[in-house]
Protein backbone atom coordinates (compact mmCIF):
# COMPACT_ATOMS: atom_id res chain seq x y z
CA UNK A 1 0.00 0.00 0.00
CA UNK A 2 1.63 3.30 -1.06
CA UNK A 3 1.11 5.72 1.66
CA UNK A 4 1.54 8.63 0.00
CA UNK A 5 -0.85 7.87 -3.05
CA UNK A 6 -3.57 7.30 -0.44
CA UNK A 7 -2.82 10.52 1.30
CA UNK A 8 -2.69 12.81 -2.04
CA UNK A 9 -6.02 10.96 -2.90
CA UNK A 10 -8.06 11.80 0.67
CA UNK A 11 -10.32 14.93 0.34
CA UNK A 12 -12.19 15.63 3.59
CA UNK A 13 -14.56 18.51 3.87
CA UNK A 14 -17.44 19.57 5.61
CA UNK A 15 -20.43 21.78 4.46
CA UNK A 16 -20.89 24.88 6.33
CA UNK A 17 -24.44 26.61 5.26
CA UNK A 18 -27.81 28.48 7.22
CA UNK A 19 -30.58 26.19 7.83
CA UNK A 20 -32.24 25.49 4.48
CA UNK A 21 -29.69 26.87 2.13
CA UNK A 22 -29.61 22.98 0.79
CA UNK A 23 -27.14 21.16 2.46
CA UNK A 24 -28.96 18.27 3.36
CA UNK A 25 -29.74 18.25 -0.10
CA UNK A 26 -26.31 18.63 -1.12
CA UNK A 27 -24.97 15.84 0.96
CA UNK A 28 -27.61 13.41 -0.85
CA UNK A 29 -26.74 14.74 -4.31
CA UNK A 30 -22.78 14.50 -3.71
CA UNK A 31 -23.45 10.73 -2.71
CA UNK A 32 -25.28 10.23 -5.44
CA UNK A 33 -23.09 11.18 -7.88
CA UNK A 34 -20.11 9.48 -5.43
CA UNK A 35 -22.21 6.43 -6.09
CA UNK A 36 -22.29 6.08 -2.42
CA UNK A 37 -26.75 5.55 -2.57
CA UNK A 38 -28.30 4.26 -6.11
CA UNK A 39 -30.85 6.69 -6.43
CA UNK A 40 -31.27 10.18 -4.67
CA UNK A 41 -33.93 10.28 -2.01
CA UNK A 42 -33.48 6.57 -1.10
CA UNK A 43 -30.99 7.83 1.49
CA UNK A 44 -31.46 10.79 2.53
CA UNK A 45 -28.56 11.81 5.03
CA UNK A 46 -31.35 12.91 7.46
CA UNK A 47 -33.30 9.93 6.92
CA UNK A 48 -29.63 7.73 7.16
CA UNK A 49 -28.68 9.57 10.25
CA UNK A 50 -31.98 8.81 12.44
CA UNK A 51 -31.33 5.22 11.39
CA UNK A 52 -27.66 5.25 13.02
CA UNK A 53 -28.78 7.05 16.12
CA UNK A 54 -30.76 6.49 18.86
CA UNK A 55 -34.37 8.16 20.09
CA UNK A 56 -33.02 11.58 20.80
CA UNK A 57 -33.16 11.63 17.17
CA UNK A 58 -36.84 11.56 17.39
CA UNK A 59 -36.35 15.01 18.24
CA UNK A 60 -34.27 15.74 14.36
CA UNK A 61 -37.15 14.56 12.96
CA UNK A 62 -39.80 16.41 14.77
CA UNK A 63 -37.73 19.32 14.20
CA UNK A 64 -36.51 18.89 10.10
CA UNK A 65 -33.25 20.02 11.40
CA UNK A 66 -29.95 17.60 11.65
CA UNK A 67 -28.69 18.22 15.35
CA UNK A 68 -25.49 15.65 15.35
CA UNK A 69 -22.81 14.74 12.95
CA UNK A 70 -21.07 12.22 11.00
CA UNK A 71 -18.84 11.38 8.13
CA UNK A 72 -19.72 10.00 5.16
CA UNK A 73 -17.08 8.59 2.23
CA UNK A 74 -17.26 7.98 -1.34
CA UNK A 75 -15.02 7.71 -4.24
CA UNK A 76 -15.08 9.91 -7.14
CA UNK A 77 -12.56 9.73 -10.14
CA UNK A 78 -9.88 8.51 -8.11
CA UNK A 79 -10.02 10.28 -5.25
CA UNK A 80 -11.28 8.84 -1.73
CA UNK A 81 -13.65 11.98 -0.42
CA UNK A 82 -14.67 12.11 3.13
CA UNK A 83 -18.13 14.58 4.06
CA UNK A 84 -18.19 15.66 7.66
CA UNK A 85 -21.74 16.15 8.09
CA UNK A 86 -21.96 19.55 10.46
CA UNK A 87 -25.16 20.34 11.98
CA UNK A 88 -26.91 23.43 10.32
CA UNK A 89 -29.26 24.47 13.22
CA UNK A 90 -29.73 27.84 14.06
CA UNK A 91 -28.37 27.21 17.98
CA UNK A 92 -25.42 25.60 17.76
CA UNK A 93 -23.39 23.43 19.94
CA UNK A 94 -19.49 23.18 20.04
CA UNK A 95 -20.00 19.67 17.75
CA UNK A 96 -20.05 21.93 14.94
CA UNK A 97 -16.84 23.70 15.47
CA UNK A 98 -15.13 20.55 16.75
CA UNK A 99 -16.08 18.90 13.73
CA UNK A 100 -15.11 21.39 11.19
CA UNK A 101 -11.37 21.01 13.54
CA UNK A 102 -11.31 17.60 11.12
CA UNK A 103 -11.81 19.06 8.14
CA UNK A 104 -9.31 20.08 5.41
CA UNK A 105 -11.28 22.23 3.55
CA UNK A 106 -15.11 23.32 3.38
CA UNK A 107 -17.95 24.11 1.27
CA UNK A 108 -20.34 27.19 1.61
CA UNK A 109 -23.86 26.82 0.84
CA UNK A 110 -25.51 30.23 -0.13
CA UNK A 111 -29.30 30.24 -1.25
CA UNK A 112 -29.12 32.83 -4.13
CA UNK A 113 -32.14 34.69 -2.89
CA UNK A 114 -30.89 34.89 0.97
CA UNK A 115 -27.32 35.18 0.47
CA UNK A 116 -25.14 35.15 3.37
CA UNK A 117 -26.93 34.29 6.88
CA UNK A 118 -26.17 34.43 10.37
CA UNK A 119 -25.14 31.01 10.69
CA UNK A 120 -23.21 31.08 7.03
CA UNK A 121 -20.95 33.99 9.38
CA UNK A 122 -20.64 32.25 12.31
CA UNK A 123 -19.39 28.72 10.73
CA UNK A 124 -17.84 30.97 7.87
CA UNK A 125 -15.47 32.82 10.93
CA UNK A 126 -14.68 29.14 12.01
CA UNK A 127 -13.00 28.02 8.97
CA UNK A 128 -11.45 31.28 8.26
CA UNK A 129 -9.75 31.20 11.97
CA UNK A 130 -8.37 27.81 10.61
CA UNK A 131 -7.31 29.37 7.44
CA UNK A 132 -8.59 26.30 5.56
CA UNK A 133 -10.34 26.70 1.66
CA UNK A 134 -13.61 27.09 0.96
CA UNK A 135 -15.72 27.20 -1.80
CA UNK A 136 -19.09 28.51 -2.38
CA UNK A 137 -22.48 26.82 -4.21
CA UNK A 138 -24.75 29.39 -5.06
CA UNK A 139 -28.00 27.31 -4.63
CA UNK A 140 -31.51 27.42 -5.66
CA UNK A 141 -31.02 28.87 -9.10
CA UNK A 142 -34.64 27.65 -10.19
CA UNK A 143 -36.27 30.05 -7.83
CA UNK A 144 -35.62 33.83 -8.30
CA UNK A 145 -32.85 34.88 -6.93
CA UNK A 146 -30.40 38.02 -5.69
CA UNK A 147 -28.74 40.06 -8.48
CA UNK A 148 -25.99 37.89 -9.06
CA UNK A 149 -23.58 40.90 -8.83
CA UNK A 150 -25.27 41.80 -5.48
CA UNK A 151 -24.54 38.70 -4.38
CA UNK A 152 -20.93 38.45 -4.89
CA UNK A 153 -20.49 41.82 -3.10
CA UNK A 154 -22.47 40.59 -0.04
CA UNK A 155 -20.17 37.38 -0.08
CA UNK A 156 -16.82 40.23 -0.34
CA UNK A 157 -18.16 42.53 2.05
CA UNK A 158 -19.76 40.41 5.27
CA UNK A 159 -17.33 38.02 4.90
CA UNK A 160 -14.33 39.44 3.75
CA UNK A 161 -12.92 37.09 1.45
CA UNK A 162 -12.35 37.64 -2.27
CA UNK A 163 -14.72 35.45 -4.69
CA UNK A 164 -13.62 34.03 -7.84
CA UNK A 165 -16.59 32.39 -9.91
CA UNK A 166 -15.50 29.16 -12.14
CA UNK A 167 -19.10 29.17 -13.62
CA UNK A 168 -22.04 31.96 -13.96
CA UNK A 169 -25.19 30.94 -14.09
CA UNK A 170 -27.97 32.08 -16.96
CA UNK A 171 -30.65 34.07 -15.53
CA UNK A 172 -32.36 32.45 -12.48
CA UNK A 173 -36.24 31.48 -11.78
CA UNK A 174 -38.59 30.91 -14.67
CA UNK A 175 -36.46 32.25 -16.56
CA UNK A 176 -32.90 30.15 -15.65
CA UNK A 177 -31.49 28.43 -18.19
CA UNK A 178 -28.34 27.21 -17.03
CA UNK A 179 -24.14 27.41 -16.04
CA UNK A 180 -21.72 28.82 -18.18
CA UNK A 181 -17.89 27.38 -17.20
CA UNK A 182 -15.77 29.99 -17.36
CA UNK A 183 -12.94 27.68 -17.84
CA UNK A 184 -14.34 24.99 -19.93
CA UNK A 185 -15.90 27.58 -22.07
CA UNK A 186 -19.13 25.41 -21.78
CA UNK A 187 -22.50 25.31 -21.43
CA UNK A 188 -24.59 22.97 -19.24
CA UNK A 189 -27.98 23.72 -20.11
CA UNK A 190 -30.86 23.43 -17.36
CA UNK A 191 -33.88 20.88 -17.45
CA UNK A 192 -36.38 20.95 -14.93
CA UNK A 193 -36.74 17.41 -14.19
CA UNK A 194 -37.26 16.02 -10.74
CA UNK A 195 -34.15 14.46 -9.25
CA UNK A 196 -33.42 14.41 -13.25
CA UNK A 197 -29.65 14.45 -14.37
CA UNK A 198 -28.54 17.75 -16.21
CA UNK A 199 -28.18 17.50 -20.22
CA UNK A 200 -25.27 17.22 -21.86
CA UNK A 201 -22.91 20.17 -22.03
CA UNK A 202 -22.62 22.43 -24.89
CA UNK A 203 -18.95 23.19 -26.15
CA UNK A 204 -19.17 27.12 -26.83
CA UNK A 205 -15.98 27.90 -28.73
CA UNK A 206 -17.35 31.87 -29.09
CA UNK A 207 -19.56 33.84 -26.92
CA UNK A 208 -21.00 35.74 -30.55
CA UNK A 209 -22.18 32.38 -31.79
CA UNK A 210 -25.50 32.79 -32.79
CA UNK A 211 -25.99 29.32 -32.30
CA UNK A 212 -26.11 30.02 -28.66
CA UNK A 213 -28.48 32.45 -28.98
CA UNK A 214 -30.68 29.81 -30.71
CA UNK A 215 -30.09 27.35 -27.32
CA UNK A 216 -30.74 29.82 -24.47
CA UNK A 217 -32.51 32.66 -26.11
CA UNK A 218 -31.53 35.97 -27.74
CA UNK A 219 -32.12 37.89 -24.42
CA UNK A 220 -30.36 35.57 -22.17
CA UNK A 221 -27.60 35.37 -24.58
CA UNK A 222 -26.99 39.10 -24.76
CA UNK A 223 -27.38 39.72 -21.07
CA UNK A 224 -24.79 36.78 -20.29
CA UNK A 225 -22.32 38.52 -22.86
CA UNK A 226 -22.64 41.51 -20.85
CA UNK A 227 -22.62 39.91 -17.89
CA UNK A 228 -19.47 37.76 -18.71
CA UNK A 229 -17.93 40.74 -20.13
CA UNK A 230 -18.17 42.40 -16.56
CA UNK A 231 -17.50 39.57 -14.75
CA UNK A 232 -13.61 38.65 -16.80
CA UNK A 233 -13.15 42.20 -16.64
CA UNK A 234 -13.70 43.39 -13.41
CA UNK A 235 -13.30 40.29 -10.97
CA UNK A 236 -9.60 38.82 -10.40
CA UNK A 237 -9.28 35.75 -11.65
CA UNK A 238 -9.16 32.44 -9.65
CA UNK A 239 -6.22 32.28 -7.97
CA UNK A 240 -5.12 28.84 -6.26
CA UNK A 241 -2.36 29.91 -4.02
CA UNK A 242 -4.94 32.41 -2.75
CA UNK A 243 -7.86 29.85 -2.53
CA UNK A 244 -5.20 28.10 -0.54
CA UNK A 245 -4.74 30.96 2.25
CA UNK A 246 -8.09 31.07 2.37
CA UNK A 247 -7.99 34.43 0.98
CA UNK A 248 -10.33 34.00 -1.85
CA UNK A 249 -13.14 31.41 -3.27
CA UNK A 250 -14.36 29.63 -5.97
CA UNK A 251 -18.13 30.28 -6.69
CA UNK A 252 -20.62 27.66 -8.44
CA UNK A 253 -23.89 28.12 -9.21
CA UNK A 254 -26.92 25.47 -9.44
CA UNK A 255 -29.44 23.78 -8.10
CA UNK A 256 -28.80 20.73 -5.78
CA UNK A 257 -32.64 19.77 -5.91
CA UNK A 258 -32.37 19.59 -9.58
CA UNK A 259 -28.81 18.27 -9.71
CA UNK A 260 -28.31 20.75 -11.74
CA UNK A 261 -24.27 22.20 -11.36
CA UNK A 262 -22.89 19.50 -8.79
CA UNK A 263 -21.40 17.29 -10.76
CA UNK A 264 -19.28 20.13 -12.36
CA UNK A 265 -18.44 21.44 -9.02
CA UNK A 266 -17.66 17.63 -7.41
CA UNK A 267 -15.61 17.44 -10.33
CA UNK A 268 -13.51 20.71 -9.83
CA UNK A 269 -13.75 20.16 -6.75
CA UNK A 270 -11.56 17.32 -6.14
CA UNK A 271 -8.69 18.85 -8.18
CA UNK A 272 -8.80 22.42 -6.29
CA UNK A 273 -8.89 20.81 -2.51
CA UNK A 274 -5.82 19.75 -0.66
CA UNK A 275 -5.30 16.49 0.83
CA UNK A 276 -5.14 15.90 4.15
CA UNK A 277 -2.86 18.71 5.88
CA UNK A 278 -0.23 18.45 8.53
CA UNK A 279 -1.42 18.55 11.79
CA UNK A 280 -0.56 21.51 14.15
CA UNK A 281 1.09 19.72 17.43
CA UNK A 282 2.88 21.04 20.67
CA UNK A 283 6.41 19.45 18.81
CA UNK A 284 5.31 21.17 15.46
CA UNK A 285 3.28 20.08 12.22
CA UNK A 286 3.39 16.53 12.12
CA UNK A 287 3.70 14.85 8.24
CA UNK A 288 0.74 13.44 7.11
CA UNK A 289 4.00 10.76 6.19
CA UNK A 290 4.63 10.42 9.78
CA UNK A 291 3.92 6.97 11.66
CA UNK A 292 0.19 6.86 13.17
CA UNK A 293 -1.18 9.22 14.81
CA UNK A 294 -4.31 10.26 15.34
CA UNK A 295 -7.17 12.87 17.29
CA UNK A 296 -10.59 12.80 18.60
CA UNK A 297 -12.58 15.48 17.63
CA UNK A 298 -16.17 14.13 19.13
CA UNK A 299 -17.82 12.30 21.22
CA UNK A 300 -20.94 10.12 21.43
CA UNK A 301 -23.15 8.24 23.55
CA UNK A 302 -25.61 5.66 22.57
CA UNK A 303 -25.44 5.86 18.91
CA UNK A 304 -28.09 3.19 18.40
CA UNK A 305 -29.61 1.44 20.99
CA UNK A 306 -28.69 -2.20 19.72
CA UNK A 307 -25.00 -0.67 20.58
CA UNK A 308 -25.05 1.29 24.04
CA UNK A 309 -21.55 2.35 23.76
CA UNK A 310 -19.65 5.26 23.31
CA UNK A 311 -17.96 6.02 19.86
CA UNK A 312 -15.19 8.86 19.80
CA UNK A 313 -14.63 10.12 16.05
CA UNK A 314 -10.68 9.78 15.37
CA UNK A 315 -9.70 11.18 12.25
CA UNK A 316 -6.38 9.50 11.08
CA UNK A 317 -4.05 12.72 10.90
CA UNK A 318 -0.88 10.54 9.96
CA UNK A 319 0.37 7.15 8.78
CA UNK A 320 -1.81 4.18 8.20
CA UNK A 321 -4.02 2.71 10.57
CA UNK A 322 -4.52 -0.62 10.92
CA UNK A 323 -7.49 -2.32 13.00
CA UNK A 324 -6.11 -3.55 16.39
CA UNK A 325 -3.04 -1.86 16.45
CA UNK A 326 -0.64 -0.66 19.74
CA UNK A 327 -0.71 2.67 20.26
CA UNK A 328 -0.46 5.00 23.04
CA UNK A 329 -3.26 7.37 24.50
CA UNK A 330 -0.65 10.23 24.76
CA UNK A 331 -2.53 12.19 27.59
CA UNK A 332 -1.79 9.50 30.19
CA UNK A 333 0.52 7.80 28.68
CA UNK A 334 -1.32 4.21 28.51
CA UNK A 335 -0.92 2.08 25.89
CA UNK A 336 -4.24 1.28 24.05
CA UNK A 337 -4.82 -1.40 21.71
CA UNK A 338 -7.48 0.21 18.70
CA UNK A 339 -9.60 -2.86 17.88
CA UNK A 340 -12.94 -1.95 18.47
CA UNK A 341 -13.12 0.53 15.03
CA UNK A 342 -16.03 1.13 12.79
CA UNK A 343 -16.80 3.44 10.23
CA UNK A 344 -19.86 5.67 10.28
CA UNK A 345 -21.52 6.01 7.43
CA UNK A 346 -23.79 2.81 7.47
CA UNK A 347 -26.84 1.63 9.03
CA UNK A 348 -24.88 -1.07 10.27
CA UNK A 349 -21.36 -0.59 11.40
CA UNK A 350 -18.90 -2.16 9.35
CA UNK A 351 -15.72 -2.99 10.71
CA UNK A 352 -12.53 -0.86 9.42
CA UNK A 353 -9.52 -2.52 8.35
CA UNK A 354 -7.20 -0.15 7.84
CA UNK A 355 -7.51 4.14 7.09
CA UNK A 356 -4.78 6.74 6.07
CA UNK A 357 -4.98 10.24 6.94
CA UNK A 358 -7.91 12.31 6.54
CA UNK A 359 -10.26 9.59 7.35
CA UNK A 360 -12.18 9.63 10.53
CA UNK A 361 -12.71 6.04 12.16
CA UNK A 362 -15.17 5.27 14.91
CA UNK A 363 -13.40 4.14 18.13
CA UNK A 364 -15.51 2.30 20.75
CA UNK A 365 -14.69 4.84 23.86
CA UNK A 366 -14.78 2.61 26.92
CA UNK A 367 -14.49 5.77 28.49
CA UNK A 368 -10.80 7.06 28.32
CA UNK A 369 -11.03 9.70 25.57
CA UNK A 370 -11.38 13.01 25.84
CA UNK A 371 -12.06 15.66 23.04
CA UNK A 372 -8.59 16.93 21.86
CA UNK A 373 -6.99 13.50 23.17
CA UNK A 374 -4.36 11.98 20.42
CA UNK A 375 -3.40 8.19 19.59
CA UNK A 376 -0.21 8.10 18.41
CA UNK A 377 2.57 5.37 18.17
CA UNK A 378 4.98 8.58 19.29
CA UNK A 379 4.45 8.94 23.05
CA UNK A 380 4.99 12.29 23.63
CA UNK A 381 2.50 14.04 20.61
CA UNK A 382 0.15 16.72 21.73
CA UNK A 383 -2.24 18.90 19.95
CA UNK A 384 -1.45 22.46 19.85
CA UNK A 385 -4.57 23.76 20.34
CA UNK A 386 -8.07 22.54 20.14
CA UNK A 387 -10.75 25.16 20.89
CA UNK A 388 -13.45 25.30 23.32
CA UNK A 389 -16.48 27.48 23.51
CA UNK A 390 -17.12 29.67 26.28
CA UNK A 391 -20.65 29.47 27.45
CA UNK A 392 -22.69 32.39 27.47
CA UNK A 393 -26.19 30.74 29.20
CA UNK A 394 -26.54 28.93 32.87
CA UNK A 395 -29.17 26.21 34.28
CA UNK A 396 -29.23 24.66 37.15
CA UNK A 397 -29.79 20.76 36.59
CA UNK A 398 -31.22 18.31 39.23
CA UNK A 399 -33.11 15.39 38.78
CA UNK A 400 -36.78 15.18 39.20
CA UNK A 401 -36.78 12.23 41.02
CA UNK A 402 -34.12 12.14 43.70
CA UNK A 403 -33.71 8.32 43.50
CA UNK A 404 -32.15 8.82 39.99
CA UNK A 405 -29.40 10.52 41.61
CA UNK A 406 -27.02 8.12 40.13
CA UNK A 407 -27.96 7.93 36.22
CA UNK A 408 -28.10 11.72 36.74
CA UNK A 409 -24.66 11.90 37.74
CA UNK A 410 -23.30 9.46 34.93
CA UNK A 411 -25.89 11.08 32.07
CA UNK A 412 -24.53 14.53 33.05
CA UNK A 413 -21.03 13.03 32.68
CA UNK A 414 -21.35 11.36 29.69
CA UNK A 415 -23.19 13.99 27.64
CA UNK A 416 -21.06 17.05 29.20
CA UNK A 417 -17.92 14.57 27.61
CA UNK A 418 -19.49 15.05 24.60
CA UNK A 419 -19.99 18.68 24.58
CA UNK A 420 -23.72 18.76 24.39
CA UNK A 421 -23.47 21.07 27.35
CA UNK A 422 -20.32 22.57 29.64
CA UNK A 423 -20.71 21.52 33.49
CA UNK A 424 -19.45 23.09 36.30
CA UNK A 425 -19.41 21.95 39.59
CA UNK A 426 -20.04 24.11 42.77
CA UNK A 427 -17.02 22.49 45.47
CA UNK A 428 -18.90 22.13 48.13
CA UNK A 429 -20.21 18.76 46.52
CA UNK A 430 -23.89 19.19 48.13
CA UNK A 431 -24.88 21.51 45.42
CA UNK A 432 -26.49 20.07 41.91
CA UNK A 433 -24.53 21.10 38.57
CA UNK A 434 -24.98 23.94 36.84
CA UNK A 435 -24.55 23.55 33.06
CA UNK A 436 -23.45 26.11 30.48
CA UNK A 437 -23.83 26.48 26.69
CA UNK A 438 -23.39 28.94 23.68
CA UNK A 439 -26.87 27.95 22.55
CA UNK A 440 -30.30 27.62 23.86
CA UNK A 441 -31.17 24.43 22.25
CA UNK A 442 -28.37 22.72 23.63
CA UNK A 443 -30.24 23.07 27.07
CA UNK A 444 -33.16 20.93 25.21
CA UNK A 445 -30.91 18.59 23.59
CA UNK A 446 -29.64 18.03 27.47
CA UNK A 447 -33.29 17.22 28.46
CA UNK A 448 -34.36 15.10 25.59
CA UNK A 449 -31.00 13.21 25.95
CA UNK A 450 -31.33 12.72 29.39
CA UNK A 451 -34.99 11.05 29.40
CA UNK A 452 -34.45 8.88 26.51
CA UNK A 453 -30.73 7.70 27.13
CA UNK A 454 -30.37 7.84 30.87
CA UNK A 455 -34.24 7.65 31.93
CA UNK A 456 -33.78 10.89 34.01
CA UNK A 457 -36.67 13.75 33.95
CA UNK A 458 -34.40 16.42 34.79
CA UNK A 459 -35.80 20.07 35.81
CA UNK A 460 -33.48 22.80 34.23
CA UNK A 461 -33.93 26.62 36.53
CA UNK A 462 -32.57 29.35 34.79
CA UNK A 463 -29.36 30.70 36.40
CA UNK A 464 -27.96 34.46 37.24
CA UNK A 465 -24.73 34.00 36.25
CA UNK A 466 -23.81 35.15 32.36
CA UNK A 467 -19.98 34.60 32.32
CA UNK A 468 -17.43 32.09 33.26
CA UNK A 469 -13.70 32.36 33.19
CA UNK A 470 -11.20 30.07 33.59
CA UNK A 471 -8.36 31.11 36.58
CA UNK A 472 -5.01 31.10 36.07
CA UNK A 473 -1.86 32.66 38.26
CA UNK A 474 -0.03 32.08 41.65
CA UNK A 475 -1.76 28.23 43.25
CA UNK A 476 -1.84 29.74 46.28
CA UNK A 477 -3.87 33.23 45.31
CA UNK A 478 -6.41 30.85 42.87
CA UNK A 479 -7.22 28.90 45.88
CA UNK A 480 -7.69 31.53 48.24
CA UNK A 481 -9.51 33.56 46.21
CA UNK A 482 -12.27 31.64 44.73
CA UNK A 483 -12.31 28.32 44.94
CA UNK A 484 -16.64 27.48 44.69
CA UNK A 485 -16.54 26.41 41.55
CA UNK A 486 -14.98 23.90 39.12
CA UNK A 487 -15.45 22.44 35.69
CA UNK A 488 -15.85 18.69 35.04
CA UNK A 489 -11.94 18.47 35.29
CA UNK A 490 -11.64 20.11 38.65
CA UNK A 491 -10.36 23.01 37.62
CA UNK A 492 -11.35 26.01 39.26
CA UNK A 493 -13.51 28.77 37.55
CA UNK A 494 -15.37 32.17 38.58
CA UNK A 495 -18.94 32.78 37.50
CA UNK A 496 -20.42 36.48 36.98
CA UNK A 497 -23.28 38.09 36.63
CA UNK A 498 -22.22 40.70 34.62
CA UNK A 499 -19.24 42.24 32.20
CA UNK A 500 -18.99 45.29 35.26
CA UNK A 501 -18.46 42.27 37.90
CA UNK A 502 -16.01 40.41 35.85
CA UNK A 503 -14.02 43.43 34.99
CA UNK A 504 -14.32 44.36 38.53
CA UNK A 505 -12.50 41.36 39.50
CA UNK A 506 -10.18 41.74 36.23
CA UNK A 507 -9.53 45.14 38.34
CA UNK A 508 -8.66 43.98 41.80
CA UNK A 509 -6.73 40.29 40.91
CA UNK A 510 -3.50 42.11 38.99
CA UNK A 511 -1.70 38.32 39.65
CA UNK A 512 -4.20 36.43 38.55
CA UNK A 513 -5.50 35.75 34.77
CA UNK A 514 -9.71 35.30 34.16
CA UNK A 515 -9.49 32.98 31.02
CA UNK A 516 -12.44 32.21 28.16
CA UNK A 517 -10.92 28.93 27.93
CA UNK A 518 -8.57 26.44 30.10
CA UNK A 519 -5.18 27.10 29.38
CA UNK A 520 -4.86 22.77 29.42
CA UNK A 521 -6.91 20.67 27.26
P1 LIG B 1 -30.51 22.26 4.92
O1 LIG B 1 -30.00 20.88 5.08
O2 LIG B 1 -29.46 23.26 4.56
O3 LIG B 1 -31.36 22.73 6.05
O4 LIG B 1 -31.47 22.31 3.64
P2 LIG B 1 -32.22 21.16 2.84
O5 LIG B 1 -31.28 20.44 1.95
O6 LIG B 1 -33.04 20.36 3.78
O7 LIG B 1 -33.12 22.07 1.91
C1 LIG B 1 -34.08 22.95 2.45
C2 LIG B 1 -35.24 23.06 1.48
O8 LIG B 1 -34.77 23.65 0.26
C3 LIG B 1 -35.84 21.73 1.10
O9 LIG B 1 -37.20 21.95 0.86
C4 LIG B 1 -35.16 21.42 -0.22
O10 LIG B 1 -35.90 20.55 -1.03
C5 LIG B 1 -35.06 22.79 -0.82
N1 LIG B 1 -33.99 22.89 -1.82
C6 LIG B 1 -32.73 22.44 -1.76
N2 LIG B 1 -32.06 22.72 -2.90
C7 LIG B 1 -32.92 23.37 -3.69
C8 LIG B 1 -32.85 23.91 -5.01
O11 LIG B 1 -31.84 23.83 -5.68
N3 LIG B 1 -33.96 24.52 -5.48
C9 LIG B 1 -35.12 24.61 -4.77
N4 LIG B 1 -36.15 25.22 -5.34
N5 LIG B 1 -35.24 24.10 -3.55
C10 LIG B 1 -34.16 23.49 -3.00
P3 LIG B 1 -38.32 21.50 1.87
O12 LIG B 1 -39.62 21.86 1.28
O13 LIG B 1 -37.99 22.04 3.23
O14 LIG B 1 -38.11 19.95 1.98
P4 LIG B 1 -38.50 18.82 0.94
O15 LIG B 1 -39.94 18.58 1.19
O16 LIG B 1 -38.22 19.33 -0.45
O17 LIG B 1 -37.62 17.68 1.33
Amino acid sequence: MDLKHEIQRRRTFAIISHPDAGKTTMTEKLLLYGGAIQQAGSVTAKQNQAHARSDWMSMEQQRGISISSSAMVFEYDGYHVNLLDTPGHQDFSEDTYRTLMAADSALMMLDAARGVQAQTEKLFAVCKNRGIPILTFMNKLDRPAMDFFELLEQVESTLKIKVAPLTWPIGSGPDFKGIFDLQRRQVLLFERVEHGRERAPVQVRDLEDEALADLIGADAHRQLREELELVEGALEPFDQEAFLRGEMTPVFWGSAMNNFGVENFLERFVTLTPPPAPLETTAGPLDPEAPFTGFIFKLQANMSKAHRDRTAYMRVASGRFERGMEVVHTRTGRSLRLSRAHSLFAQDRESVEEAFPGDIVGLVNPGVFRIGDVVSVNPKLRLHDFPRFTPESFMTAYAKDVSKRKAFRKGVEQLAEEGVVQVFYPTDGARDPLLGAVGHLQFEVFEHRMLEEYGVAVELMSSSFKLVRWLAGPTDKVERFARQVEDDQGRPVMLFRSVWDLEYAVEQNPDLEFLPQPKDL
